[in-house]
């Protein structure tokens, strides 16, 4: 049967294999074929062994936690699938974590896969068609997903069906297969970046919060245990104090905090003073802002007169791009008052200026003329 686009028959065989896991966390590197970085490899290792396994064991977020407990207690006890779910905001902050026990939770299988990776629409029928009824189909940053095969995924989220052209020229007729019902979480980094087509086709979307300081606390204390730490009170809410709201960076930190106790202080438990000098030797300021926030907010401040600046400009000046200014560093500094977005651009507010110890211009800087 010759097939043709825009979707191929879903029958085919999964050309694109590494592009899917069942269950498990996907290295980057698999999904282009490169040969792993043994060190992104270690960190994926890591951070997986360090994942929270069940609803339970999932810090903070309450209200989106509280919603999903129903909802999975109310589709699980009809028998029905999970409605689509959409988890957004910054990396980090649990969206993976969140998607893999929504899936232990409703007690399916979670087939994971990556927005970007997902070339053509014939390899997404081929996923859909092999899901099994209430499967979980995690999309990561589903953003990232071709024009062409975000279309195939409309029908199929609606009416589980897929469209197919089956033969090509005159004969070329258009086909209709079912699918099994599932329940496609997608998760975004870039919510203002998703077609609202795709948008209104989840039944539910929730937005990810940075966490708070004693929510970083608890989860330090639960990697702790995990890893064997020996971690007080004091020594947590210091990494949790430098962890710009975000558990993978707090995790990350006790790692780093760990291996210095080892090394210079035979193992001594992990208090605020050996935290400090930990994260200190890695450049993380008292504050949680690191070597790239640094020069985000100094180009502001020091280049630019404390801004307006336009986000192309800021990203030329600081060699890094606009996309991943404006979905990894910023958020954070927007949303604990170092920089603030103006529809002229950005600008450095006092709190960036007491920061680097500069004196804050005085008057309404608002009123500055063009
Ligand atoms: N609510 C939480 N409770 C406990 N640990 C958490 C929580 N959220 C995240 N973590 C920890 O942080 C790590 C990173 O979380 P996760 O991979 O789910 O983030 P993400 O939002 O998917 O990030 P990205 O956008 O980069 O994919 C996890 O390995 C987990 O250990
Ligand atoms: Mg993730």
């Amino acid at each position: 049967m010759k097939r043709r686009a825009p979707v191929a028959a879903p029958l085919a065989e999964e050309e694109d294999a590494g592009a899917l896991d069942v269950d498990g966390d996907l290295a980057e590197a698999e999904l282009h074929g490169e040969a792993p970085d043994p060190l992104a490899e270690e960190d994926r290792r890591f951070e997986a062994s360090l994942r929270p396994q069940a609803l339970g064991d999932y810090v903070g977020q309450d209200a989106i936690r509280s919603t999903l407990e129903i909802a999975i207690r109310a589709a699980r006890e009809r028998g029905d699938v999970l409605d689509h779910v959409l988890l957004c905001g910054p990396p980090g902050l649990g969206k993976t974590s969140l998607a893999q026990i929504i899936a232990r939770e409703m007690g399916v299988r979670c087939r994971k896969t990556q927005g970007p990776a997902i070339e053509r629409g014939g390899d997404l029928a081929a996923v859909l068609s092999d899901l099994e009824t209430g499967d979980v189909l995690f999309i990561d940053e589903i953003h990232g997903l071709p024009r062409k095969v975000e279309e195939v995924l409309y029908p199929a989220m609606e009416e589980f069906e897929l469209d197919l052209i089956v033969g090509q020229g005159p004969t070329a007729r258009s086909m209709r297969l079912g699918l099994k019902p599932f329940t496609l979480v997608g998760a975004t980094t870039r919510a203002g970046m998703l077609n609202a087509p795709l948008r209104d086709r989840f039944g539910s979307t929730f937005r990810l919060d940075f966490y708070g300081e004693s929510e970083l606390a608890r989860i330090l204390h639960r990697s702790a245990r995990i890893l064997g730490v020996d971690l007080h009170p004091d020594g947590a809410n210091e990494i949790a104090r430098r962890s710009r709201g975000t558990p993978r960076i707090a995790n990350r930190h006790l790692k780093r905090v760990r291996d210095y106790a080892q090394v210079e202080h035979a193992q001594a438990p992990i208090d605020a003073a050996v935290a400090a000098a930990g994260l200190a030797l890695h450049r993380v300021d008292p504050a949680g802002l690191e070597p790239m926030d640094h020069a985000i907010l100094l180009a502001v401040l020091d280049r630019f007169s404390g801004g307006p600046v336009g986000i192309e400009s800021l990203a030329a000046l600081l060699g890094e791009e606009r996309e991943t200014i404006e979905a990894v560093y910023e958020p954070f500094l927007v949303q604990s008052g170092y920089l603030e977005r103006t529809p002229r651009g950005r600008m450095a507010t006092e709190r960036a200026y007491a920061h680097f110890d500069r004196p804050a211009p005085s008057g309404p800087r608002q009123g500055r003329l063009l």
